[in-house]
């Protein structure tokens, strides 16, 4: 039996893994173990499979129930990312805010000028979305002397409306596609920043473009509906920050997922119960 992989996945641990093929998710009868990054996996096409090992903490395009209904498996990779994800996020909080992007290319552009921007400590954040990663955004907030609210205290209609910053936390799933709609977005108050690391689909895009075009807020967007599709209205505005899905993009912490990865692999090789089963 093979393990096929979408990529070779960064870090040291992969080794481990010894003879794994790189190649893309064609019908095959011989692997019995996959490993994507969040890439929809067409069970009907993989009649051996056993284990997908997701290089990912979201699982949002893995058809959980259709692999259950078969046997096989599915893992993923929480817990070691989300240092990176609140840093990133704090980056984005900060250079929406602060106009640092704007600032930059003005700077490249020849230019020079005072950017007055929006205060970022003692503002109060609301934090949609209270796991692992948003408790981590939490933690970083209080040195920021900011004022916290979460969904899991503070109606969603209300977090919004009484936010300076949103930032976004939730998995994708059939209860948050389209969360933050066209509606909610208006509950934002004037001036307010709303981040997004977790999936585009948590908000309806359309209307995000809308009320960035309006000037009314600003963001900060490391996701996207259609990636890596970006909606060309924002490229031309100065009150996003994009960044390409890169929440999670360090070294140290995509080879921390990699260890995850195999580790889980390992463990259904020797027919051990497998640590990160979703
Ligand atoms: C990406 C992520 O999946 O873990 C997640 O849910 O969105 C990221 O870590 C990673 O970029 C895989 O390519």
């Amino acid at each position: 039996m093979k393990t096929l992989a979408t990529r070779r996945f960064p870090g040291d641990a992969w080794e481990e893994l010894g003879d794994v093929e790189i190649g893309p998710l064609e019908p095959r009868d011989d692997v019995d173990v996959l490993i994507v990054a969040n890439e929809p996996v067409d069970l009907d096409a993989f009649a051996a499979l056993r284990l997908i090992a997701n290089f990912s903490v979201g699982y949002d395009r893995i058809d959980v129930e259709g692999a259950r209904a078969r046997g096989v498996a599915v893992t993923n990779t929480p817990g070691v990312l989300d240092a990176a994800v609140a840093d990133l996020t704090f980056g984005l909080i900060l250079a929406a805010r602060r106009r640092m992007v704007e600032g930059d290319a003005l700077i490249r552009g020849g230019g020079w000028e005072t950017l007055l921007g929006r205060e970022v400590s003692g503002a109060t954040l609301g934090i949609v979305g209270y796991g692992r990663i948003g408790r981590a955004v939490a933690r970083r907030a209080e040195g920021f002397d900011m004022p916290v609210l979460y969904t899991r205290e503070t109606p969603l209609d209300e977090l919004l409306a009484q936010s300076d910053i949103v930032t976004l936390h939730t998995p994708l799933n059939a209860e948050t596609t389209g969360l933050i709609s066209r509606e909610r977005l208006a509950l934002l108050r004037d001036g307010a920043t709303l981040v997004n690391t977790a999936r585009g689909a948590v908000v309806d895009e359309d209307a995000l473009v809308e009320e960035l075009v309006s000037g009314r807020i600003t963001a900060g967007l490391d996701v996207f509906v259609h990636e890596p599709h970006v909606p060309e209205r924002l490229r031309g505005l100065p009150n996003v920050v994009l960044t390409p899905h890169i929440a999670s993009a360090t070294v140290e912490t995509r080879g921390a997922m990699t260890r995850v990865v195999v580790d889980n692999v390992l463990a259904f090789r020797r027919g051990e119960a497998l640590p990160n089963v979703v």
